[in-house]
């Protein structure tokens, strides 16, 4: 299949609706990641979505809605707390998980009775649901088990030839997806992103959980509350190592320690005390900052041809949350502590 690379206007996005409602799966920015988009009613179209990703059938999908008004196919019911999120948060970054509705295609939500559901900050996305008329479910665009695409070039080395059509939408704003929160019990962090345990906490007036899963490993006896963290996810081919403790330590470490074909992923100005091949992703006090390059900068390495990667680890606060939740699964949990 010839896959079309097309910036976004009047007819790209007119097609990518049409290939949505005939139950074809395009790639579509949003604010957070790119998303590999099929109509979240038709189980021949999330079909492809599982087998152009390689993602095992048990992984739920996101539902993408346009609007308030479009919730209703998609969950049962909205919650009082759900009501006041999406009053101040969507479009945005927040996922939350409710009662399914029953439209929802069974693939969609992999067989739970719950869904995962957001309005995207973008508006080249909500244009195509509008036009289709129809919410999409979609994950991130990439080949399962890698880092998630933050440009449409890195959708398509990805989806070449298995998807008809990516809409170019420039450099995701995010970087990290979107903040999965569930509502079915106390409210729970499933997934960290951009929007905070403390941002929801103050709308909701309630105390919020951090699932154990976004800190550590599942343990074998443990049952995933988000089947996606049992998978090892956003790894580049090189092994990846987050290092925690000062600067100077780090530097020590990965000099005494080097061997060729290793990297360094650092914060900004810190490549100068660094004797190996350095990237960086962001100032040290800027959590945003690397949330929205960590995903290029891994599969960079790749094009490095890096063999290990050596991280220094960011704070497990605030946004810096979602960006070590990400690093350590991009790790496999190989966390080397100094100091
Ligand atoms: O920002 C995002 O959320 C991006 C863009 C494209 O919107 N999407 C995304 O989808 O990250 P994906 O499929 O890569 O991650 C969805 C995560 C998975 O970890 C999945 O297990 C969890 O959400 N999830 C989905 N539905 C769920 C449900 N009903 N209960 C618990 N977890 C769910
Ligand atoms: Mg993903």
């Amino acid at each position: 299949m010839e896959t079309l690379l097309l910036k976004p206007n009047k007819n790209s996005i007119l097609l990518a609706s049409k290939l949505l409602k005939s139950g074809e799966v395009v790639g579509v920015p949003t604010e957070t990641v790119y998303g590999l988009a099929g109509d979240y009613s038709n189980d021949e179209a999330i079909k492809k979505i599982y087998f152009a990703k390689g993602r095992p059938l048990d992984n739920p999908l996101i539902v993408h809605v346009a609007s308030r008004k479009m919730l209703k196919d998609v969950v049962e019911f909205v919650p009082e707390d759900a009501e006041k999120l999406i009053k101040k948060f969507w479009p945005g970054p927040l996922t939350l998980i409710l009662k399914k509705g029953e439209k929802v295609s069974n693939l969609t939500s992999a067989g739970l009775d719950s869904v995962g559901v957001r309005c995207p900050d973008n508006k080249i996305a909500r244009k195509i649901i509008k036009l289709a008329n129809t919410p999409f479910s979609a994950p991130s665009a990439n080949i399962s088990g890698k880092p998630s695409p933050t440009t449409a070039n890195e959708v398509y080395e990805d989806m070449k030839g298995k998807i008809p059509l990516i809409i170019d939408g420039g450099r995701c704003k995010k970087g990290v997806e979107s903040t999965v929160l569930s509502l079915l019990n106390s409210p729970t962090i499933l997934r960290p992103g951009v929007i905070t345990k403390e941002m929801i906490e103050k709308v909701i007036k309630k105390k919020v959980l951090i699932s154990s899963e976004v800190l550590s490993p599942l343990s074998s006896s443990q049952k995933a509350l988000s089947p996606g963290t049992k998978y090892k996810h956003y790894s580049p081919n090189a092994e990846v190592f987050l290092v925690k403790g000062s600067l100077k330590s780090f530097v020590d470490y990965v000099t005494k320690n080097y061997k060729e074909g290793d990297f360094a992923l650092v914060f900004n100005k810190e490549e100068k005390k660094l004797t190996i091949p350095t990237l960086t992703y962001g100032k040290e006090k800027n959590d945003s900052e690397k949330a929205k390059n960590l995903f290029s900068k891994l599969r960079e390495f790749d094009k490095l041809n890096a063999k290990r990667v050596f991280v220094r680890s960011p704070k497990e606060s605030g946004v810096g949350l979602a960006v070590y939740n990400r690093l350590i699964r991009s790790a496999g949990f190989k966390i080397i502590t100094l100091d």
